[in-house]
């Protein structure tokens, strides 16, 4: 995947930008990088300028050893559209990257053309999923990313991508051992901290698609109903055979469903 560089609030970012025609941001979740949009951007690059950073911390950006807030990560994003010169565009993103773009739109929404909230929720962590952050930073920090790795495989993937589609587990591992102890650590901190963003959805006025896996194990169908339930001008789209990755377990229809959405909005 062909990669850029910028520096933008003290890290050098990496991102992707390929394509032509109306711009649309992919923000990866946890604890991938920009290569978790690979089957996405074939499909949109012939209509779509598709922009994919490395958010700090992960893939070819450089980390920050603090706490990567969310409201860090979407301003981090906004200052790779000011030097793209992009003044607005369709704001996507995956669980995390989910979470990214509620802050976004939260912090920048004149720059938001439409909305993609694929796997991903609107509620904060609860004290307990606090708890379980703080320990899987300590983790990610003393131990690297393996065991982390391997945890979450069977969370992300659905029982029969794990069995039967080994290629797609192997691509998910190998993206998730690139990401830095530091990086992941201060995502997991970020992620901990993050607002509440329930109360946003009522005010979220631009086009939304939301995507969810129906086997989806860690961000579950009922918070992307609950999403679509609260903001008005969204559509909700379950994907069968599909867990918490779901642009990579159903990509096809994933991409079908982008691209419609995309030259509907
Ligand atoms: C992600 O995929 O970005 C994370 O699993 C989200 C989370 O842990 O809340």
């Amino acid at each position: 995947m062909e990669v850029s560089r910028v520096s933008i609030n003290n890290i050098q970012l990496a991102y992707t930008d390929t394509g032509v025609g109306r711009p649309i941001v992919l923000i990866h979740g946890y604890p991938f990088n920009r290569a978790l949009w690979t089957e996405q951007l074939p499909a949109l690059s012939n209509d779509h300028r598709i922009i994919a950073p490395d958010l700090r911390g992960f893939g070819d950006s450089d980390a920050s050893q603090d706490t990567s807030t969310m409201n860090q990560l979407a301003t981090d994003v906004a200052a790779l559209m000011d030097h793209l010169e992009i003044p607005s565009a369709t704001i996507g993103g995956l669980s995390m990257g989910g979470y990214v773009a509620l802050a976004f739109y939260k912090q920048f929404h004149s720059r938001v053309r439409a909305l993609v909230l694929a796997d991903t929720r609107a509620q904060a962590d609860t004290e307990e999923g606090k708890q379980t952050r703080a320990q899987q930073a300590e983790k990610a920090l003393s131990e690297g990313m393996a065991g982390i790795a391997d945890a979450m495989l069977p969370k992300l993937l659905t029982p029969e991508t794990v069995s039967k589609r080994p290629e797609i587990v192997k691509f998910v591992r190998d993206m998730m051992l690139q990401a830095k102890p530091e990086g992941a650590a201060a995502a997991l901190r970020g992620m901990a901290e993050r607002e509440d963003q329930t109360e946003l959805l009522a005010k979220i006025m631009v086009p939304t698609l939301i995507l969810v896996g129906a086997e989806d194990a860690i961000t579950p169908v009922a918070d992307s109903e609950k999403m679509h339930h609260a903001i008005d001008s969204s559509r909700m789209v379950i994907l069968d055979h599909a867990g918490h990755v779901s642009n990579l377990e159903r990509t096809q229809q994933f991409n079908d469903e982008l691209l419609h959405f995309l030259s509907h909005s």
